[in-house]
């Protein structure tokens, strides 16, 4: 295990887990986690930077781990944990904030997106600016060499690195510098409804797969998927987005290459083609479901996250008090 590269990611448990977040980040890392010494989270101090109810958040975490687990992410071979288990997130996260200025964090697009909507400034909760630097807080704690994420969080990934290197310049090698992996096919799975946007937690009902919803509304949804002017189904993102959409969808969950859909849909049109994939993420999200459920009623979701708190906090414990005294406070 020792001379593996190490790789780190997360994601916060805010709403309800998406086919975009599968497709984009936990397909991810099932397939990286023999070749990798990986660490993954539940970034739960993340979920607190907008309004969210206690009891939401606690049960959006229990699913979120379920789903790690029925996935087929090996706590024997991942360190599967939960963030505010290990208190030196959020005092990393202080320091790095610290460490960066306004106009950096002002440039995140993920900033601006949502922020965009809600009009009056001296309204947007600041955990939403500053977020960026608690998650350079994440990854700069284990000394990661990769970061798998869908491509909506790569920038936040390269503030990562800019921090990063501005630490170690300014009181020595601290902190290795961090590689964002973004995945060649679906690292960006678009709203059903409108395929030029990101399927999100917090967009459309219409146009977003949640993982563990019931099965008859997602085929529903994916039959109403907006698809284009047309009837051939091929893969051009800027006259067919909304079939391309589809065609990312499909082939990252049946592995099939996007050609190779393509000729199998040669003179059929867009209905059979929307049931083939209905058929297919029906049938994964149903195995997943099944799965969620045996987990959630086993037990084991405690001993996990124990087992997991306990070794990240090894290797986190380390680094932030190397970093206290680097910058003065031990
Ligand atoms: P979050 O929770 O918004 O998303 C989790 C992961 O899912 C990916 N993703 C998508 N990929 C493809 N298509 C989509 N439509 C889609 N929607 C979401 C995201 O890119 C991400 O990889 N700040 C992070 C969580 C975080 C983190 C970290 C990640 C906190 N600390 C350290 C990596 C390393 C977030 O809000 O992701």
């Amino acid at each position: 295990m020792d001379n593996k590269k190490r790789m780190l990611s997360g994601i916060k448990p805010t709403g309800k887990l998406t086919l975009g977040n599968y497709i984009g980040a936990i397909k991810q890392f099932i397939a990286y986690q023999d070749e990798y010494e990986m660490f993954v989270f539940i970034a739960d101090l993340h979920a607190l930077t907008l309004p969210i109810d206690a009891k939401e958040l606690r049960q959006n975490t229990k699913d979120l781990i379920s789903i790690y687990l029925a996935c087929g992410l090996d706590p024997s071979k991942v360190v599967l944990f939960k963030q505010s288990d290990v208190h030196e997130h959020a005092e990393l996260g202080y320091i790095m904030t610290c460490n960066s200025n306004m106009g950096e964090l002002f440039r995140m697009t993920q900033y601006k997106d949502k922020t965009a909507k809600m009009g009056n400034n001296e309204s947007i909760p600041t955990g939403i600016y500053i977020y960026p630097a608690l998650m350079a807080a994440d990854i700069l704690l284990y000394d990661a060499d990769y970061v798998p994420v869908g491509i909506d969080q790569k920038q936040h990934v390269e503030l990562t690195r800019d921090l990063a290197i501005r630490f170690n310049s300014h009181y020595s090698d601290t902190f290795k510098v961090p590689e964002p992996i973004i995945a060649t096919n679906g690292a960006k799975i678009n709203s059903l409804s409108n395929p030029l946007k990101k399927m999100s937690k917090s967009e459309s009902e219409k146009g977003t797969v949640y993982l563990l919803e019931d099965l008859t509304i997602t085929r529903k949804k994916i039959m109403s998927a907006v698809t284009d002017s047309g009837s051939e189904v091929v893969y051009d993102t800027i006259n067919k987005p909304g079939i391309s959409n589809l065609l990312t969808i499909m082939s990252s969950l049946t592995n099939m290459p996007i050609n190779e859909i393509e000729k199998q849909f040669e003179n059929k049109g867009y209905g059979e083609f929307k049931k083939a994939v209905a058929d297919v993420v029906c049938k994964e999200l149903n195995d997943l479901q099944t799965k969620v459920k045996e987990i959630q009623s086993s037990g084991i979701i405690e001993k996990v996250l124990e087992e997991g708190a306990s070794k990240a906090s090894y290797y986190a414990r380390k680094k932030l008090s190397k970093v206290y005294r680097k910058v003065g406070l031990r």
